[in-house]
């Protein structure tokens, strides 16, 4: 796998001046967000940066995009071959759409027609470095190869190592003025990739170590940084999603993020909000892995020591008490935790996520089995 460069730090704008003076870059792709790039304070702090320099800005209008997006963006860039560098600050969203512009930068394959057929080798992103700069805490999209992308309300993920950003640059005051709804999602994000990797079939030493790291900050801080937006707090969840990304860019995501796509897509409930309380489910949920439904090879009693891990981190020893702490810390930053309350109200409404939450791929790195009987419990079972 492709080398990253990364730094963290308040200066980070400093480094970037550096890196792009290091590999010669005068003409520029800026991808942003929208109204978060001004209130962030990063299109007054990258002014001087970039001055020199030759800009193409483009604006992401959506958040989880979608191939069309993608694909208009796409018709906007000019004379690709001048270009020496892409620049993404922005969340998740903006990240991975900087992925798939250099990711389709050479047609063939188009997106959507790569979509088809989602054979790697058709994929040639463009050798040009991309520096990702994130604005929340977070996907971890800047540690991570995976690019997510929506089609017809399906989530695909288009994978490349090519796609690792060459350069990862996490400057804590651009969390300060994400809204708090914002902040409180792509927080939970964080924390529960770093819970999933953790007990992910896909687990080494390594990813167990960085995810460890990940999960212990971000539940020591998450609500300092939602609520209170101190700079200590920001720069520890800075360093905890950036972690989880390193984590699941190892072992990907499991069940919770699998369940939660069709949640978003039909309705509306944010990323990270979804994977937070779908987690405090399958926290207790998977601690009933037995040696029939075991899917790690390392077996359900290496899969339950695992588990108790994560429990301690989260202060607690059971599998029932992770979940419930998990679920008062969705609270605890003005998330409503009822899916009721959410809009998935009718038996209509779960088979709907039912019929699309399974994405084979993520449901088989989940430590337990999950069928649709067994989810169909879990989710008739919540309020
Ligand atoms: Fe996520």
């Amino acid at each position: 796998m492709p080398e990253q460069q990364h730094y963290q730090g308040d200066d980070g704008w400093a480094k970037i001046a550096e890196y792009l003076d290091a590999v010669s870059a005068r003409n520029i792709l800026l991808v942003t967000g929208n109204s978060t790039y001004r209130a962030s304070g990063a299109e007054q702090s990258l002014e001087p940066v970039l001055r020199e320099k030759e800009v193409t800005h483009l604006t992401c209008f959506h958040t989880n995009p979608r191939v069309e997006d993608v694909s208009q963006l796409l018709n906007q860039i000019d004379n690709k071959e001048s270009y020496q560098a892409i620049i993404a600050v922005g969340g998740g969203s903006v990240i991975d759409t900087a992925k798939l512009l250099k990711a389709f930068w050479i047609n063939p394959p188009s997106l959507d027609e790569y979509l088809g057929s989602e054979d790697i080798r058709e994929l040639r992103p463009a050798a040009l470095p991309l520096i990702a700069i994130p604005s929340t805490a977070g996907s971890g999209s800047e540690a991570t190869r995976f690019a997510v992308v929506y089609k017809n309300k399906k989530k695909y993920s288009v994978e490349h190592d090519d796609l690792l950003p060459n350069f990862s640059v996490v400057i804590p005051p651009l969390l300060a003025s994400v809204p708090q709804h914002v902040a409180a999602s792509s927080g939970m994000d964080a924390l529960c990739q770093g819970i999933e990797s953790y007990w992910s079939i896909h687990s080494t030493d390594e990813s167990r170590k960085l995810a460890a790291e990940a999960i212990t900050l971000a539940w020591n801080w998450i609500e300092k940084a939602v609520n209170d937006r101190s700079s200590e707090a920001l720069n520890h969840m800075a360093k905890a999603s950036y972690l989880a990304g390193c984590a699941i860019n190892i072992t990907k995501t499991t069940a919770p993020h699998a369940v939660s796509y069709p949640m978003t897509s039909y309705f509306g409930i944010t990323h990270g909000h979804a994977v937070g309380l779908l987690t405090a489910r399958f926290l207790t949920f998977n601690e009933g892995v037995t040696e029939e439904d075991c899917l790690d090879a390392r077996g359900p009693e290496w899969v339950k020591k695992r588990l108790h891990e994560i429990n301690i981190k989260l202060g607690v020893i059971t599998g029932d008490q992770a979940s419930d702490t998990l679920s008062k810390k969705v609270t605890s930053l003005g998330l409503e935790a009822s899916f009721s309350q959410l809009g998935i109200k009718t038996q209509d409404d779960i088979e709907l996520i039912i019929e699309n939450g399974f994405d084979p791929e993520r449901v088989k790195n989940n430590p337990r089995a999950i069928n649709a009987s067994s989810m169909r419990r879990l989710i008739s079972s919540w309020g």
